[in-house]
């Protein structure tokens, strides 16, 4: 499966999907890295990968439609079956969404449904949570609320800060994201009916 990853920043998890992908018996391989920012450290990562980069920055277009119809015309470039969001802080449009339904994850920095949106560790830890942890879900329309394909679970320790949390749910991300994406690409879990739909057992 050929896989084009959306990154905004430093694109840890981005790395860590291309890892996993070099491997011989991985079933996807990461063909375009494309990123809203041009000074996203992602790119300069993926460029020492040999992965081909691309940058449409926001405020280089007259507005959210044209940045978008950027976007889709490199997607159409790169004929992408799957599309990985990976630190990517823009809301893509139903439109955007619709051109690649089903077949666009995320990852998200919280146990979704709990902590949609930004600041989740934080609010974590003012919410008193004992453990925190991350989610890849499918895409929809609604912000962070696509059917989920896979979550993990860290403590929250008594003296974390949103940094210490951040750093330990990270870890974990680079762990879960690659296994989520490797099921997606096997055929495991689809999205129907906008449930995610499991066939471990295939
Ligand atoms: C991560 O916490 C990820 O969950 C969120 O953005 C943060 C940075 O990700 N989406 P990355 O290092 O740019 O992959």
């Amino acid at each position: 499966k050929r896989v084009a990853v959306l990154i905004s920043g430093g694109g840890s998890n981005m790395m860590a999907l291309a890892k996993a992908a070099a491997r011989p018996d991985f079933p996807a391989e990461i063909v375009g890295v494309i990123s809203d920012k041009a000074d996203a450290g992602g790119l300069v990562k993926a460029d020492t990968l040999g992965i081909p980069t691309f940058a449409h920055v926001r405020k280089d277009y007259a507005g959210k439609a044209e940045h978008e119809a950027a976007i889709l015309a490199e997607l159409a470039r790169l004929s992408p079956d799957i599309i990985c969001l990976a630190g990517y802080m823009r809301l893509l449009s139903a439109e955007f969404i619709r051109a690649y339904e089903g077949r666009i994850i995320n990852i998200h920095p919280a146990l979704l449904p709990l902590f949609a949106g930004l600041h989740t560790h934080q609010r974590a830890i003012d919410a008193g949570m004992r453990i925190a942890g991350c989610t890849v879900h499918f895409v929809t329309e609604g912000m962070d609320e696509g059917p989920i394909i896979a979550q993990a679970a860290v403590p929250v320790l008594t003296d974390d800060t949103a940094e210490t949390l951040a750093a330990r749910i990270l870890t974990v991300e680079h762990r879960v994201y690659p296994e989520a994406l490797k099921l997606f690409a096997e055929g495991k879990v689809r999205m129907e009916g906008g449930k995610a739909v499991f066939a471990l057992a295939s």
